[in-house]
């Protein structure tokens, strides 16, 4: 198992003043690990993960395999396996051919090749269907052939772009559980690429949120849930709430701010953000914190229903407070009395232990 860094990798398509598609990138991925870049599309993701495969090579910084340079190396001296979303199959083989396919090239022995094919299909669940022709297999099983070919060359990082977009959403979720169990198992440092934030935290060790080329932030999904780094973070990754507010006191970490309604509440601010008195905070909630109270309670924030979304696992409540909030709140409850309607005059409470200040 081997680590991969990239020290200040940049990407820049145009020599024109375009902005770049990769703007000095700097992460580890621990050995063994199970790492995603996660943004929205034109962030970079793709471009990220083909400088590390070494389809493109970086205008600028360094890319470390363990303690091997490979910035300027050929892709197929790497020895990566790659998965992506079209599965990238050769429809006119076999899957077991498909599977053989990196050994071939390799020159492994017919035996060794037999072996180890029966091997990765074992992994991935598909014994038996070595003779089957790619075509009379289903989505899923053909990404399991992918991710079968990619991982029989025992690559020493495995990248992963996008593999499950084409799946429907059960197969999906289905497919993703079985990609971790396969990538634990063989332990291979795998680079993984999403836009879809609910993926990327069930799956990942880490997470590394990108937005126009740049890295946002790195943390486990725990981390980047509950304690984003700035406003992007927080609304990317589930829905939060990024209300702005007064800020009426400060301490090291620990911020005072006046609510809408004539509350305050103290928020917690990592290293301060170096706010003061009068300043504006902006100040992070997650629905599912947000608690539904009457109107009239003391202090509460005062608002008007303007939609009730029930998913099964809770009702979104979304309440319009008019100033002081840059857009509505919405309220994730578990409990949702039906009588809460459209139009209703509501009152709101956030909990302090849950409110996060971000930067802008
Ligand atoms: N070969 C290329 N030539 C010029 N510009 C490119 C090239 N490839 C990507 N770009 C640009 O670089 C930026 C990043 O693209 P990239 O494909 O890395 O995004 P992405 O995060 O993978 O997006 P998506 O989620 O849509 O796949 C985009 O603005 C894109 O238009
Ligand atoms: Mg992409």
């Amino acid at each position: 198992m081997i680590d991969v860094k990239l020290e200040s990798v940049s990407k820049r398509f145009t020599r024109s003043g375009e902005a770049a598609a990769v703007d000095d990138v700097t992460l580890t991925i621990a050995a063994g690990e199970f790492f995603t870049l996660l943004g929205p599309s034109g962030c970079g993701k793709t471009t990220t993960l083909r400088m590390v495969a070494g389809f493109y090579f970086p205008t600028a910084g360094h890319i470390h395999f363990g303690e091997q340079d490979v910035t300027r190396l050929a892709p197929n001296k790497r020895d990566t396996g790659m998965v992506f979303q079209n599965y990238a199959l050769f429809p006119h083989m076999s899957v077991a051919q498909n599977v053989a396919y990196g050994l071939k090239v390799r020159k492994v022995s017919r035996a060794d090749t037999a072996r180890r094919v029966a091997q990765a299909l074992t992994e991935v669940h598909l014994d038996g269907y070595g003779t089957r022709r790619i075509d009379e297999l289903s989505g899923g099983q053909q990404q399991r052939v992918a991710l079968a070919r990619a991982l029989v060359i025992r690559p020493r990082t495995l990248l992963l772009d996008e593999p499950l977009s084409n799946l429907d959403a059960k197969l999906r979720e289905e497919t993703r559980t079985e990609i971790r169990r396969i990538q634990r198992e063989s332990g291979t440092t795998s680079l993984y690429v999403t836009h879809d934030q609910a993926e990327a935290m069930a799956m990942s060790d880490r997470i590394a949120v990108m937005r126009s080329g740049q890295v946002q932030q790195i943390g486990t999904p725990r981390e980047v849930y509950h304690e984003p780094a700035n406003a992007f973070v927080a609304r990317f990754i589930g829905r939060s709430n990024v209300l702005s507010l007064p800020v009426t006191s400060a301490e090291a970490t620990r911020v005072g701010v006046a609510l809408p309604g004539g509350g305050r509440v103290t928020a917690t601010a990592p290293d301060g953000h170096g706010l003061g008195e009068g300043d504006t905070a902006l100040v992070a909630a997650r629905p599912e914190h947000v608690v539904l109270v009457s109107p009239e309670e003391p202090d509460a924030i005062r608002g008007t229903v303007t939609g009730v979304e029930f998913t099964g696992m809770a009702t979104h409540v979304t309440v319009d407070i008019g100033a002081g909030a840059d857009g509505d709140v919405t309220v994730a409850a578990v409990d949702v009395p039906d009588r809460v309607d459209v139009g209703d005059r509501v009152g709101l409470r956030l909990p302090a232990e849950r409110l996060w200040v971000v930067r802008p």
